[in-house]
This record gives structure tokens, C-alpha cells and sequence, in this order.
């Protein structure tokens, strides 16, 4: 689904973001991608969801190569990934259900499908209730389950979610984290960034470590660089 083949990332002000990075992520795997502040978490994923491209090496998603998309390209691979951030990024002017269906009003959906199916996404994220609601009217657990129903309207094969828990407290980051569990269960590959550690611990999911740009810790991979 996901394979980085020693990807090296320089940002167009000198700054070296990843180094020689390579790691393959098969179907329905959760992955934890951990690390301080600054060790390339976010820069992973930006390669992941093409906002990026690599300066060396490969990454390939869902069967495409990001550096060589083209701008056709580009629309269909994101309509395959969802993603989401620390800090939410709902519409402040919209509603709950408008912000969801937005997602699928922009990917070309047929109008008369999206309220179902928007229901159906909010119905799963536990905030059917709260569809006419505007996200400040929300607590931030459930701004960022909107998030996550925004997410996964267009059934992403891969979610990407960057320091999801980041701006949550304690109770609001286990039921976000419980409910990309749930969706990973169902078979969508989610790739989690977070310096969280006590919420990575005994869960058992893969975890990647980055410092500096590079991998220094891979629990999916034995000694030999293969696939546990
Ligand atoms: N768009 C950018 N332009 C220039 N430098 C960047 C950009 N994004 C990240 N960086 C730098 O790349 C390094 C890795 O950052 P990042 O991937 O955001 O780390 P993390 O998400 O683990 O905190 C940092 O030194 C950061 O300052
Ligand atoms: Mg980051």
C-alpha cells in the first residue's frame, strides 16, 4: 500500500527533513509514527498524501509513484487517502454535515448520494446527533471526529492522521484512538503520527521511530530489514 524507498527529503530552504528512509506498509496495517518534535513525522506524510515530493529515492501509494503523478493524478490518489490533522481544519462557517459533504461535493459526487452517505459516516464516528451542529458548538473530541468523518467519506484504502490527539485531553484522545482502531479494523490501513507514548504502548501496533530524519527504530521489520 505504502513503500519508501530510501527516501531523502530537503526542503527548498536547505532544511534536510528525511534521510535515507525506506520502509513498506502492507494492506490493513496500523502503523504509529513516532519521534520529537521535528524528527520528520509530518514530512512522512506529506510524501504519503503528495503534498510533497521526495528530493531522492521512491514513494509509491496505492500503486502510484509521487513523483512522477500528474495533475490528473493527483485529485484520484487523494480521493483513496483520507487525512487528518492535530488542529482539525473544519469549515468555522459550515455545518457538521456540510463539512462532511463538502468532501464529497469536491471529489465530484452525485448530489443525491451525499446525504446518505454522510449520515452514514457521521452515524459511524458516534455524532448523527450533532449533523446540523457548527464545530464550535462542538467539545474538540468531536470536532475531530468530524474531521474523521470528513475523512472517510470517500472510503480512503489509507487514513493519515498527524498528531490527531495532539490538542485532545486524556478521555477525547482514547475514543478518537479507539475509533481509528475501529476503522483500521474494517480494513483501512491507518498510518498514525503522534509523540504520544503512553497511547502507543501495549497496543501492539507497529511502531517507527524517526530522529533526525531517520528511521532508528522499526518493530514491523526484523534484523534483516523484512517484514515481521
Ligand atoms: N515546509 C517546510 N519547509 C521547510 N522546512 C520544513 C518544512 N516542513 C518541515 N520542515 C523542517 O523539516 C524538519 C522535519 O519536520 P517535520 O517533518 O514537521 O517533523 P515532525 O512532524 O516530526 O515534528 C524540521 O526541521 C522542520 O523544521
Ligand atoms: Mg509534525
Amino acid at each position: 500500500m505504502i513503500r519508501f524507498n530510501h527516501v531523502g527529503k530537503v526542503f527548498t530552504n536547505g532544511v534536510v527533513a528525511l534521510k535515507d528512509v525506506s520502509f513498506h506498509v502492507p494492506k490493513g496495517q496500523f502503523v504509529f509514527l513516532t519521534g520529537h518534535s521535528g524528527a520528520g513525522k509530518s514530512s512522512i506524510l506529506a510524501l504519503i498524501f503528495a503534498e510533497q515530493k521526495p528530493s531522492e529515492g521512491e514513494v509509491r501509494v496505492s500503486g502510484y509513484q509521487i513523483s512522477k503523478l500528474t495533475a490528473k493524478e493527483i485529485p484520484r490518489l487523494r480521493r483513496r487517502l483520507g487525512v487528518v490533522f492535530q488542529d482539525f481544519r473544519l469549515l468555522e462557517y459550515r455545518t457538521v454535515e456540510e463539512n462532511v459533504g463538502f468532501a464529497l461535493e469536491v471529489t465530484g459526487a452525485r448530489p443525491e448520494t451525499i446525504p446518505n452517505r454522510v449520515m452514514r459516516v457521521l452515524t459511524q464516528v458516534g455524532l448523527a446527533s450533532k449533523a446540523r451542529a457548527y464545530p464550535r458548538e462542538l467539545s474538540g473530541g468531536e470536532q475531530q471526529r468530524v474531521a474523521i468523518a470528513r475523512a472517510l467519506v470517500n472510503d480512503p484504502h489509507i487514513l493519515v492522521a498527524d498528531e490527531p490527539t495532539g490538542n485532545l485531553d486524556e478521555r477525547a484522545t482514547r475514543g478518537v484512538f479507539q475509533l481509528l482502531r475501529e476503522i483500521n479494523a474494517g480494513g483501512t490501513v491507518v498510518v498514525m503520527a503522534t509523540h504520544n507514548m503512553e497511547l502507543v504502548r501495549d497496543t501492539g501496533y507497529r511502531t517507527i521511530e524517526l530522529r533526525g530524519g531517520r528511521i532508528v527504530y522499526d518493530s514491523g521489520v526484523d534484523e534483516n530489514g523484512e517484514l515481521r
